[in-house]
């Protein structure tokens, strides 16, 4: 270990190397905004991540317009709609007609991949598998970012601006006094037992299926590679479930008078992903500003989470840019504020379509049939589709 700590300089330190922090950077360099970006993980434990699938327009045009890679569109598949099943029967919200917009099917772990490669071939700084990472002096005009790197050589960068990217289980949100924070957090009685499975794809668009044995969605990868969940409890383990077991639990979830029938396939990969909603509020201390899963954590029924932070980091870097380009701290002092607006947006839509489509043990008769009444709401009116279908592909920004 050299002892020498060595002192970097640079307009904007982020603290985390996952899709927000990868995507700020990118924008900054663009900008001409020197910036340095700093993960604890590797590249491989990142790509490892669970994503999700869905991508709003805006977060593919944040791609595909500033220059991250193409492979979104080509590789990327729009899709139009889906379907709402209960009772055995789907009903296709159709986004086009509704709303006028579609989202993409994107495994949004390619995501860090574009976003990692383009970083290196544009020359960005950033730095993987750091330790010991600590943010100080938030509040004053140099705050700090301390680490060690891979080979043992401690830094210490001193930016006029921190974003803390690293995360739901970052140190950013930490360093925001206790006094001075509000942790909105729920959890939930249940989970996701996700698979990926080497199969043809089941049906054309995505199904979200609500029934009496619990809910199922049924997504997609490629034309070989499908990605479904069923509801489990939160304590399963998926070594627990042989293929058959889990073919069988996802199939009497859709079953149907239409005889919807899934496509089986090799089991390729089994799961179980926690459900929890956060929110820390403020999304600023001093001048230091969080950004995605460091700041809020969705459930991921509806997909949410990645396209949130994409909406964070673009309002963030507006204002840093207004920052450096007219001296104006007006947008920054306006972040947490208007991020925050769209994230209740989002914590909403997740929470709603989370509670309606899972069951609970404890459900009495009557909550069981107000949610058919809240489904047939939406599927029988077209202000209420327009209603789903405007969260879901996602509200225009303001
Ligand atoms: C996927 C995940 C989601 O949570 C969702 O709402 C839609 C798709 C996915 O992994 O494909």
């Amino acid at each position: 270990m050299n002892a020498e700590v060595r002192i970097i300089t640079t307009q904007v330190g982020i603290v985390g190397g996952g899709p927000a922090g990868l995507m700020l950077s990118h924008l900054l360099s663009r900008a001409g905004i020197e910036n340095i970006v700093i993960e604890t993980r590797d590249h491989e434990t990142i790509r490892n991540t669970h994503r999700a699938g869905i991508l709003e327009a805006g977060t593919v045009r944040m791609l595909s317009e500033t220059g991250v890679d193409g492979r979104v569109l080509t590789e990327g598949h729009r899709h139009d709609g889906v379907d709402l099943r209960f009772n055995g029967t789907s009903h296709r919200l159709d986004f086009q007609d509704l709303v006028g917009e579609s989202v993409w099917l994107y495994g949004q772990t390619e995501i860090f991949v574009d976003l990692a490669a383009a970083r290196k071939r544009d020359g960005g700084d950033v730095r993987f598998s750091v330790t010991d990472t600590e943010v100080a002096d938030l509040e004053t005009d140099v705050p700090k970012i301390r680490f060690t790197d891979a080979n043992g050589q401690r830094f210490e960068i001193r930016p006029d601006i921190v974003a803390g990217t690293d995360g739901s289980k970052g140190i950013c949100k930490h360093a925001i006094p206790k006094e001075k924070r509000t942790d909105n957090f729920i959890a939930y009685p249940f989970a996701w037992f996700g698979i990926l499975t080497e199969a043809p794809a089941s049906a054309p668009e995505l199904i979200y299926a609500q029934s009496e044995h619990g809910f199922a969605l049924i997504s997609q990868r490629n034309e070989h590679l499908q990605r479904m969940y069923f509801q489990c409890d939160p304590e399963e383990n998926p070594d627990d479930w042989s293929d058959d077991q889990i073919w069988a639990e996802l199939q009497r979830r859709v079953d149907g008078p239409d005889g919807l029938t899934l496509k089986r396939g090799p089991i390729t990969e089994k799961m179980v992903l926690p459900f929890r909603s956060y929110v820390c509020e403020p999304m600023r201390h001093g001048n230091m500003f969080l950004a995605g899963d460091a700041g809020h954590t969705v459930p991921p029924t509806g997909a949410k989470g990645l396209n949130l932070a994409f909406a964070d980091v673009q309002v963030l870097f507006d204002a840093i840019e207004a920052h450096y380009a007219t001296g104006s701290d007006e947008l920054l002092d306006g972040y947490s504020e208007k991020v925050l607006d769209r994230v209740w947006k989002a914590q909403n839509f997740s929470y709603w379509i989370t509670t309606m489509l899972h069951s609970r043990q404890d459900q009495s008769t009557f909550e069981r049939k107000r949610i058919q009444g809240e489904l047939n709401n939406i599927v029988s009116s077209r202000f209420g589709q327009q209603y789903f279908a405007e969260a879901y592909t996602g509200w225009p920004s303001a």
